[in-house]
């Protein structure tokens, strides 16, 4: 049982002696609203078995589309395999939920470029993520020499315009790990779009000002990158405030405040290369709080009150709406969702946990005030 759910609130309903401002922000007396076009989450982790049956109506309930990250054990390699898994998410969803999981491929040393147009053809396979080896969770199946053996494979992308999406960090043990963002895009990325310019890439959960300079230096169209809201609200002090805080603990890890800074500078300019990827990744509380902790935030109960705060802060809530519902799609080359959402400016407390027979998952900002509260008209 979900112990208590951050979800559409039916009874907050304002009178409409309305402000229209360019991104329907209404207010009356105090109370402010905010109408947008429903949002999608390109990155997200739904997991498989219980695990997908808890988390995924947080995800259903706010988003309409949502990449789905293919890193489960064993990985989705094979469009049959991501066809199987795309109808146990469907089996999952809460009834009456018009959720679309948008399927992903794990590239591996071994993935065939046939593989791809396979994937191409089955009309539910999207995009094909890099992992490299041992990067991130359930990454030992990833690629080992990108340029040595996948070649081939990322033409057949390009020339099936079939996007991928980039882990970006290398993963040698003699780089510091603040630094293995920039590292990658050095000597990955940057030789990647210059051999293959045709090649749709976004750069996932960026976490530097590097990142941003990169891909605002990139071909519009071409690169693009998702951002999570810990990437735009946390620095790396909150991995240790009070003490060791493994709720806060994600890969790439938090950096320092200047490359939040820039982040959030990037995301609230208004620029169609940046889009929203909550990189929602639920783990067991019990193994978070570890002696070897998973990395991995669970934000989808709160993703979009979180990116409203942002824009709030930044003063730039007329841009919220293009960040979380129209580049997204635009970048894909899918239609942006027609169906609206509200976010009503009213304070609520995230719940401490979620609670579910199999144990307990906690989400990001657990326990603290929040306020953008999503419901539907
Ligand atoms: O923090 C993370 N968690 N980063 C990733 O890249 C993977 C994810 C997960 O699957 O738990
Ligand atoms: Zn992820």
């Amino acid at each position: 049982m979900i112990k208590s759910l951050v979800l559409p609130c039916k009874a907050l309903k304002f009178p409409s002696a309305k402000f229209e401002g360019s991104n329907q922000l209404r207010h009356k007396g105090k109370k402010m609203e905010l109408t947008i076009t429903r949002p999608d989450d390109w990155h997200l982790h739904l997991r498989d078995g219980e695990l997908l049956q808890a988390v995924v109506p947080h995800s259903a309930s706010h988003f309409a589309r949502g990449i789905v990250m293919p890193n489960l054990k064993p990985p989705i390699t094979t469009t049959a395999a991501a066809v199987s898994y795309r109808e146990s998410i469907l089996k999952a969803l809460p009834a009456g939920s018009d959720f679309t999981p948008l399927m992903t491929l794990y590239l591996t040393d071994t993935t065939n470029p046939n593989e791809i147009k396979l994937a191409k053809r089955s009309g539910v396979v999207y995009a094909v993520k890099l992992y490299p080896a041992g990067a991130t969770t359930n990454s030992q199946d990833g690629v080992t020499d990108l340029f040595g053996k996948c070649l081939p494979v990322l033409e057949e992308m390009a020339q099936q315009n079939m996007p991928l999406l980039v882990h970006g960090e290398v993963t040698d043990a003699d780089v510091d790990v603040f630094d293995r963002e920039k590292v990658f895009i050095d000597t990955v990325l940057q030789p990647l779009i210059q051999r293959l310019p045709q090649l749709k890439v976004v750069m996932e959960h960026v976490t530097t000002k590097d990142a941003v300079k990169f891909v605002e230096s990139c071909k519009e169209g071409f690169v693009a990158a998702t951002v999570t809201p810990q990437h735009l609200l946390l620095n790396r002090n909150s991995l240790f405030q009070g003490g060791l805080q493994p709720h806060n603990y994600c890969l790439p890890v938090l950096k320092r405040e200047i490359h939040r800074q820039a982040i959030v500078s990037a995301v609230t300019s208004g620029s169609k290369r940046f889009f929203i990827g909550t990189d929602s990744a639920p783990h067991e509380r019990r193994r978070k709080e570890a002696s070897c902790g998973c990395a991995g935030i669970y934000s989808a109960p709160v993703a979009l009150s979180l990116y409203a705060k942002v824009f709030e802060e930044a003063g730039a809530l007329d841009k919220l709406e293009a960040f979380v519902s129209f580049n997204g799609p635009d970048f894909y080359g899918f239609p942006r969702n027609t169906s609206k959402i509200k976010l009503s400016k009213t304070s609520f407390k995230v719940p401490d946990c979620f609670s579910f027979p199999f144990g307990e998952i906690i989400p990001m900002f657990a326990g603290e005030t929040l306020e953008w509260q999503p419901s539907f008209n």
